[in-house]
């Protein structure tokens, strides 16, 4: 494909919708090899907002404002960067020819809902995964832990559509049901009231395999996948990841013939994230997200090219490389306080750690969780670049201005 100039009529457009740390990444990505970039967020002064040509501000779960943006802005490429977006929209618009959605409409419809991604992969490709059940209240919910053949303790109650770990609950006991059963009603994305329910998987480490689905000389799409992110969750968020996780080889091609499977049935083009769970050389698939992951963002130290760059380029029909650079490491920097505008003190003592790099997102507001930092370091292996990775982000400190 050729690429335009933007601001001017032969502009390739790609609109983000979602402008967060990592839409911004991509947006970067994307200005380099100039593309004209429109930012879509909820609110003003979005990450992606920052670096991109315009930015709109809409709510993108409205069906009907989404479509009416898109068709004032005119992308021939609309690139979803969070869950909550009018999938019906993106499919009427992708079936109409008007637009090119990445990966495609069908991957961002089931994957934005636990429901759709964990039926196709259990039970229509067959992959392993944690036992699990659906319920639609808390009697069902109780039904399918404790009834006869049900999931059984420890297990993970979570809103079938939520993100970052919102609403989601480890249990062990019975007691704790009623407990999980609200929480998750109430901390879903929207109050649907319904739940899957996951048998506990007692994995060794659990991993994210970036993978890449790109088109060749021959215009075919190929499959690559990056070295193995490994990462730690606490409360389903991410707060630390390195690459590249030492996996045995027979996990590490269980871990990519899952990955090809899932990813080549959603398709298209573009880079998506294979959540995996890994006890010995036994392989279970958790989830996928179709664009770059948050702990993916290590791949900025890591790699040769980040899973953003990645993305651009799968997404615009160009080569991709995906080998590993160096060992290297992530850690989150969260907030603490609530506020707006916040400093970043310790910045200057953060990157004199050997290796280290910073990225601060500019997140107009602040909670005490959120994040508005990543530190990244390189090191000989990833025991060194962990722990200056820490270090760099620990020196970090918000505070209000
Ligand atoms: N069945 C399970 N067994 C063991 N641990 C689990 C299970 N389900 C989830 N977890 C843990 O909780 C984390 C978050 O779960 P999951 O990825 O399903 O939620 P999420 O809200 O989509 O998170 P994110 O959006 O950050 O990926 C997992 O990375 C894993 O550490
Ligand atoms: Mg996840």
């Amino acid at each position: 494909m050729h690429i335009g100039t933007p601001l001017t009529p032969s502009a390739t457009r790609v609109m983000l919708l979602g402008a967060g740390e990592l839409g911004k990444e991509v947006i970067i990505a994307l200005q380099r090899l100039g593309v004209e970039v429109i930012a879509v967020d909820r609110y003003d002064g979005a990450p992606g907002h920052q670096v991109a040509h315009r930015s709109q501000t809409i709510d993108m779960t409205d069906g009907n404002v989404l479509a009416r943006m898109i068709d004032s802005e005119k992308p021939q490429i609309v690139v979803p960067e969070i869950e909550a977006i009018a999938t019906e929209t993106l499919a009427k618009l992708e079936a109409s020819g008007l637009v090119r959605v990445i990966p495609s409409a069908r991957a961002v419809h089931l994957t934005m809902d636990r429901e759709g991604i964990r039926r196709l992969a259990a039970e229509e490709l067959k992959l392993p995964t944690s036992p699990y059940a659906f319920a639609d209240t808390l009697k069902a919910l109780r039904t399918a832990v404790e009834g006869e053949g049900g999931i059984g303790f420890p297990c993970v109650v979570k809103p079938v559509m939520s993100s970052s770990g919102k609403g989601q609950s480890k249990i062990d006991c019975a007691e704790d049901l009623a407990g999980a059963w609200h929480y998750a009603a109430t901390g879903g994305r929207v109050d649907r009231g319904r739940v899957i329910v996951e048998g506990f998987i007692d994995f060794d480490y659990e991993i994210t395999l970036l993978t890449v689905r790109a088109p060749n000389e021959q215009g075919e799409v190929e499959t690559h996948y990056c070295e193995p992110i490994g990462h730690i969750q606490m409360k389903g968020d991410y707060v630390e990841s390195w690459q590249p996780q030492p996996m045995s080889a027979l996990a590490l091609a269980r871990a990519r013939e899952i990955a090809a499977r899932v990813t080549a049935n959603l398709g298209g083009q573009g880079l998506f994230g294979v959540e995996l769970f890994v006890k010995n050389d036994t392989v279970w698939f958790s989830e996928v997200s179709p664009r770059p992951h948050d702990t993916g963002m290590v791949t900025m130290i890591s790699q040769h090219q980040s899973e953003f760059e990645l993305h651009a380029r799968a997404i615009l029909g160009l080569p991709v490389d995906t080998r590993l650079r160096n060992p290297g490491a992530s850690a989150v920097i969260y907030a603490g306080v609530e506020g707006r505008g916040l400093c970043y003190e310790g910045v200057a003592e953060a990157l004199r750690v050997p290796g280290s790099d910073l990225r601060l997102f500019g997140k107009p507001t602040s909670f005490p969780r959120r994040r508005m930092g990543v530190a990244l370091a390189y090191g000989q292996d990833t025991d060194e670049a962990r722990t200056r990775a820490k270090e760099a982000a620990s020196k970090v400190k918000p505070v209000k201005p």
